[in-house]
């Protein structure tokens, strides 16, 4: 039997056989659906997307019922365990882990690019004293289409795998100089001695030493937390990558939107969230009684809950081993202990298991990242610079794709029908 779907137009008495492939309908395939015709013909209405796939992809897989995140078919345990953040972006990208020699070549072209024109500095320094750093980082990154102005001849592969290689080289740079400004200390050059996650915490942190010597516990961790932020499929900053890059602009603009997306506290800005919230709790005392006002609907738990994942995110999984790592070295958050309550009383709860409401990724990403000594400003700025690897790759996809158009949505229109302009003296 044909894998098709019958649908029957009570209106008209018509039937229709709907093609039904990759568990999906064409949406178009709904237009020949028509009550006369002047009929525009069946659409489809889905706000958020919620039940729309705009594209086809190779890049992430998720199963949100078993907790299940694959990059490129490896799952992100084994990654997390076995790969570095530069490794990891390779594979996002390309389709395949790197041979030795392609990951020798991939690191060098790397380390090459992570110098900033000095325009790019002077741009930066403009800001004012107390710009929110990722402010700073997305529109520094909207500034470098300035500087790249090949990077508008999106149609050739090599370009592209320039620009690429371009961001994802500067964008730390950016991030760790926006840092720099908002504490108002010198910008520190790259490194090119260093690894990848070594050179930012250089950039970072280095004061007067003549060389900075990373602590190999916190490159290791900011590796894999990079690692496990490198790509999260069509989430909101993805769509608006794709959408931005189908119009057919340089990847710096495209890549300067996803950044604002992310920005949102709906997005990045969950693990800021579950920080304020464990402060406001401040005693492991009182957990039982926020819990029980969260059950009373008086308020949520930060970074519980998920919209795909509906079992435990396998990413706090691994968040949480490298947390107590991270503490190993910074000495133990005051806060660790109320998450850890927080999260026992929880998985306990019926109120939050029958909702399998689980820790996200976000649940002790913010306590690693403030034990390390960042601000609570920098948060999405760190989730943006492993991103830009997964907005990159699923750009370049989008480019690749025949299927795809520039993005165009439709609309219902609930508005006024036609009337006649009324002239000021008789409104
Ligand atoms: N605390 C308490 N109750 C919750 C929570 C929570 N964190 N999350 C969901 N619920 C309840 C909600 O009240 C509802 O209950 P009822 O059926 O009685 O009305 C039920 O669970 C389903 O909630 P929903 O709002 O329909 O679920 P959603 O899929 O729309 O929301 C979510 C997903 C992540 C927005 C939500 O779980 C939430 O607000 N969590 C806290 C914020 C957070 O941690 N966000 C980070 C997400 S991970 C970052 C990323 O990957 O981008």
């Amino acid at each position: 039997m044909a894998d098709t779907l019958t649908i029957t137009d009570n209106r008209t008495g018509k039937t229709y056989e709907i093609p039904v492939q990759d568990g999906a309908i064409k949406a178009m395939d709904l237009r020949q659906i028509k009550t006369g015709a002047d009929d525009f013909g069946l659409m489809t209405y889905d706000p958020a997307f919620q039940n729309t796939a705009a594209c086809r992809s190779k890049i992430t897989y998720i199963d949100g019922d078993k907790g299940v995140l694959l990059y490129r078919g490896y799952p992100i345990e084994q990654l997390a365990e076995q790969s570095t953040f530069i490794e990891t972006a390779y594979l996002i990208l390309f389709g395949e882990l790197p041979t030795k020699s392609q990951l020798e070549s991939w690191t060098r072209e790397i380390t090459l690019h992570t110098m900033l024109h000095e325009n790019v500095k002077k741009f930066m320094e403009g800001f004012q004293y107390d710009a929110h750093p990722m402010g700073i980082m997305l529109s520094t990154v909207g500034c470098l289409s300035t500087i790249y102005a090949d990077a508008k001849r999106i149609g050739e592969e090599d370009n592209r795998r320039l620009q690429i290689r371009r961001l994802i080289a500067k964008v730390p740079t950016i991030a760790a100089w926006a840092y720099r400004h908002s504490i108002g200390r010198p910008y520190v050059y790259p490194d090119n001695d260093l690894s990848f996650t070594g050179n930012f915490l250089n950039m970072l942190f280095k004061m007067t030493e003549l060389k900075y010597t990373p602590s190999p516990v916190l490159a290791r961790a900011l590796d894999i937390l990079f690692i496990l932020h490198a790509d999260h499929e069509q989430n909101c900053s993805t769509s608006v990558m794709r959408g931005i890059g189908s119009s057919q602009a340089d990847p710096y603009s495209a890549l300067a939107g996803a950044a604002g997306a992310l920005a949102g506290p709906l997005h990045g800005g969950a693990n800021e969230a579950v920080l304020r919230m464990l402060n406001e709790i401040g005693n492991i005392s009182r957990v039982p009684d926020f819990i029980t006002r969260v059950k009373a609907g008086e308020g949520r738990l930060m970074g519980f809950g998920h919209r795909v994942y509906k079992s435990y995110d396998p990413r706090a999984r691994i968040i949480k081993q490298t947390a107590d790592e991270v503490f190993e070295v910074t000495g133990k958050s005051p806060l660790l202990d109320i998450a850890l309550e927080l999260e026992r009383i929880a998985l306990e709860d019926e109120y939050f298991v029958s909702r399998k409401l689980y820790p996200n990724v976000d649940f002790y990403s913010g306590l690693i990242y403030q034990a390390m000594g960042f601000p609570v400003a920098m948060f999405p700025v760190l989730f943006a610079i492993p991103r830009t690897a997964g907005w990159l790759a699923q750009w370049d996809e989008m480019l690749r794709d025949s299927d795809q158009k520039i993005a165009r949505p439709r609309q219902i229109y609930t508005g006024a029908a036609t009337r006649p302009y009324v002239t000021i003296d008789k409104r």
